[in-house]
């Protein structure tokens, strides 16, 4: 992509903070202000809310850019403020309202949690695991996840969580690029009512040559499992028995914590690396302030630990604030499509954080579901991991908040290990669509392809111009790739691969992938915007685009739309859908064809992805679609796009 990118989609819609929210926030103006005048002094405060063993003397280590170093010569282990500091006050708090897909439940409190990871940790210890030994992860959403990983960070193991719906080569692959010694699983885990084979496909990711020595199985689905003596253990009975209390290992804040792979468009998986002290300052400051945590509250993320969301926003960040979740082990439509809105009755929630492509499929399925449920406990809401189109964040915003509660919009990345441009609930007036702001502290820019701060009202390249204590600190044995993916486009600034724009009161409206940019007839348009026009229009529930060569115009726009409940596509429609994006972005982004079906190619993360829709509309032969969430739909889409008119 060259040049600029337009800035065609215009929102008018305000949402100032109510007068309680502005009140009551744990945020106010003056934190702003404060981190505004001094960034770093900002970042040691919310670092020593933190239990340290030794303090740090030194902020911020730049001597050897991009190889940051945050709070280097402290010491510290981050279950101890996670877990041990809130025990002498709120040891019988709620940690975790656990439900299982089955309507099992487990309540832990914060004492409790103590216990199993003290005794889970001498577990692996009495294996021979200790600091430094990586730890792959591949489980379902039941307790024992967190109590794993939080006991790999007790004895100073890094963890490699590789999320359950992967398969054996994911597993194998990253087991192999990490050196890992250990695998914790399950027999299986539960998914719209059926066992997912964790444990076979562990056997299957070990055959032939391997590192892992021991692997450790949680008994949830009682399913058979293959057995092998002396590398197999079963959880229950390496705990048994085990001392109550564990002396945590004492690291430097600088130590790995965790190595989590994140897929990317090309290439093979990179391990982001993150650390101790400067990723949980960065986690547990932007969970207080952006989620507005208090004591009464009841939050839920409906993400899978197998991601970053799940690390930091269900484990560490909500930890380290002596947080009561809400966890949930299955499906959303499982027994039925309003699983999420009984959940959140049930349990009183007050704080959800979940994912657009979530809210779009809600959308699809219909607001009664919703509307069976009472849904007056909520406050706030969240949004991550793509842009929320303008009218899925109204629809949000009406039928599970009842009009009343703010939606932060949360951009971050597993690199950036926590959110980076946000609302903060009590301090920013809302605009549907955008993420508004940078957090306090976080120094970020829209730029040109020079590098160039573009002005107000115009698009480019989002850019963070400065270090800050929760970024990835290289990608795990490529300290090479590292440099050259984040820090070499635009040099001494990181540079995410997102686009971006810029409204008049420079606000940020993430763009998507600069990958997915379109030239059309000269101009660079991106697909959020068009796909937000299309999402705007009362008939449609989700929309992809993508560029599609052409002779005329270099790119045409493909659309592929996904309509609510059971409307059905017509040439009418398809008309009418043209006209509509034209009058709400202009004739330019005006789409050449459009494809009406029942659902889009994601990934398991629930990202569209427009690679393939591109192969599709290039008529290119697809490669490999077996990680895809739903493959079953890329047949169908090839059928429907032979057959859809253009101009
Ligand atoms: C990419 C990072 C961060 C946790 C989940 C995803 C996109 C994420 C937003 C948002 C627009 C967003 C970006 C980013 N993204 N949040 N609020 N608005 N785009 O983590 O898998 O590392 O993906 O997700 O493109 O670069 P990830």
């Amino acid at each position: 992509m060259s040049g600029a990118i337009e800035n065609l989609f215009h929102e008018d819609r305000r949402f100032p903070p109510s007068d309680v929210m502005k009140n009551g926030a744990n945020a106010k103006e003056e934190l702003v202000a404060r981190a505004a005048a001094d960034p770093l002094a900002f970042w040691a405060g919310e670092a020593e809310k933190l239990a340290w063993r030794k303090p740090f003397t030194q902020v911020l280590d730049d001597s050897d850019a991009p190889f940051y170093r945050w709070f280097a010569d402290g010491t510290l282990n981050v279950t101890e403020s996670c877990l041990d500091r809130h025990l002498a006050e709120h040891g019988d708090r709620v940690a975790f309202h656990w439900e299982g897909e089955p309507g099992d439940t487990r309540e832990i409190s914060y004492r409790q949690l103590h216990l199993e990871v003290c005794q889970f940790a001498n577990g692996l210890r009495s294996l021979g695991i200790g600091k430094g030994d990586t730890v792959a992860i591949y489980m379902g959403m039941v307790p024992e996840i967190v109590v794993a990983m939080l006991a790999c960070a007790r004895i100073g193991a890094p963890h490699s969580v590789v999320f359950g719906g992967f398969s054996s080569d994911a597993l194998r692959e990253r087991n192999a690029d990490a050196n890992s010694k250990a695998v914790i699983t399950c027999d299986g885990a539960w998914r719209r009512g059926k066992v997912v084979p964790l444990k076979e496909n562990v056997d299957v990711a070990l055959e032939g040559e391997t590192t892992v020595e021991h692997v450790i199985v949680v008994r949830r689905t009682e399913n058979e499992v293959q057995w092998t003596d002396g590398r197999d253990h079963w959880f229950d009975e390496l705990v048994q028995g085990q001392p109550e209390t564990c002396e945590p290992e004492i690291m430097n804040a600088e130590d790995l914590l965790y190595i989590l792979y994140t897929s990317g468009s090309t290439g093979k998986p990179k391990g982001i690396a993150h650390s101790q002290g400067g990723y949980l300052t960065g986690v547990s400051s932007t969970f207080r302030n952006v989620f507005d945590i208090h004591d009464d509250d009841v939050y839920w993320c409906t993400a899978d630990c197998g991601w970053v969301t799940g690390h930091s926003y269900i484990v560490y960040g909500p930890l380290a604030n002596c947080a009561t979740s809400v966890i949930y082990e299955g499906s959303p439509d499982y027994p039925d499509q309003d699983r999420f809105w009984a959940l959140v009755a049930s349990h009183g929630v007050t704080i959800l954080y979940t994912a657009p492509t979530a809210i779009r499929t809600f959308m699809k399925w219909g607001d009664h579901l919703p509307a069976r449920h009472d849904l007056s406990s909520l406050r706030l809401l969240g949004s991550v991991g793509e842009p929320i189109n303008p009218e899925a964040w109204m629809w949000y915003h009406e039928h599970i908040g009842g009009g009343k509660c703010p939606i932060v919009d949360t951009w971050w990345q597993t690199e950036t290990g926590a959110i980076m441009i946000t609302p903060l609930p009590g301090v920013t007036t809302l605009k549907p669509g955008s993420a508004t702001r940078p957090y306090p502290g976080i120094d970020a820019s829209v730029v040109d392809e020079e590098g160039n701060e573009v002005a107000p009202g115009g698009g480019g390249f989002l850019v963070v111009n400065s270090p800050w204590p929760s970024m990835l600190r290289t990608i795990h044995g490529d300290p090479e790739r590292y440099r050259e993916v984040y820090w070499s486009r635009f040099p001494g600034r990181y540079f995410p691969g997102d686009g971006c724009k810029l409204d008049e009161e420079s606000y940020f409206w993430l763009l998507g992938r600069v990958d997915d940019v379109m030239l059309v007839s000269g101009h660079n348009l991106s697909t959020t915007e068009v796909e937000s026009a299309l999402v705007d229009h009362p008939a449609v529930a989700e929309a992809a685009v993508v560029g599609r060569s052409d002779p005329r115009t270099g790119q045409a726009i493909a659309a592929f739309v996904t309509l609510k409940g059971d409307r059905v596509g017509n040439e009418e429609l398809l008309q009418e859908l043209r006209s509509h994006v034209a009058t709400k972005i202009g004739p330019i982004a005006k789409p050449a064809s459009i494809v009406f079906t029942s659902d889009l190619p994601k990934t398991r993360s629930g990202k569209i992805m427009r690679r393939l829709l591109r192969d599709i509309s290039e008529k290119r032969q697809l490669g490999d679609v077996t990680t895809l969430a739903n493959s079953e739909i890329v047949e169908a889409i090839r059928d429907g796009a032979q057959t859809s008119k253009e101009d």
